[in-house]
């Protein structure tokens, strides 16, 4: 199947659209996030920890000054990672960021920073800034698993 392209109008929508993704991810399953500054990406992230059942007293919250933040929920983890201030390609490997992958579901925002960190197969999602409140939304398959997340 091909990849499938969504326009939200507001940040709820987006937090919607991430709930009804949430409802098909499991341990492993590893999403890179691609957008200018302010495209959306930790507002997905948002749903997507609120779809998994985020516990009690966790938020998500930008993790561009911890590099990371791990959200328990009901019955998996959620990593959420950015590179935006990874300095070099280099420092993504010393930092053990695969190490998480298989753990929980990881999400990172910036991935393409450092690519080969993500293993082969996992779901690029595209976020296209249109106007103050629209964004375009665009999932991209990348290997078997990420596209069967896009065919359920
Ligand atoms: N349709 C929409 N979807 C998502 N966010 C929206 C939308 N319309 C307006 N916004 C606003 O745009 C901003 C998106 O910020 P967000 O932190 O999610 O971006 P980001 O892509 O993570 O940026 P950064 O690269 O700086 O981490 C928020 O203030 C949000 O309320
Ligand atoms: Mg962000």
């Amino acid at each position: 199947m091909e990849n499938q392209n969504f326009v939200t109008k507001n940040s709820e929508e987006t937090k919607a659209l991430a709930k009804k993704l949430a409802l098909h991810l499991r341990r492993g399953d590893v999403i890179g996030l691609r957008g200018e500054l302010g495209s959306g990406k930790t507002t997905f992230v948002q749903g997507l920890s609120e779809g998994l059942h985020i516990l009690e007293g966790y938020r998500a919250l930008s993790p561009t000054f911890t590099l990371i933040n791990e959200y328990p929920c009901h019955s998996i983890s959620l990593f959420h990672m950015d590179f935006y201030r990874l300095e070099k390609e280099a420092e993504v490997e010393t930092l053990g960021f695969d190490s998480y992958f298989g753990v929980g579901v990881c999400v990172i925002e910036w991935f393409e920073k450092a690519p080969q960190v993500l293993p082969l197969d996992f779901l690029e999602i595209q976020f296209q800034w249109i106007s103050e409140s629209v964004r375009e939304i665009c999932f991209v398959s990348h290997g078997d698993r990420s596209q069967k997340i896009l065919n359920l």
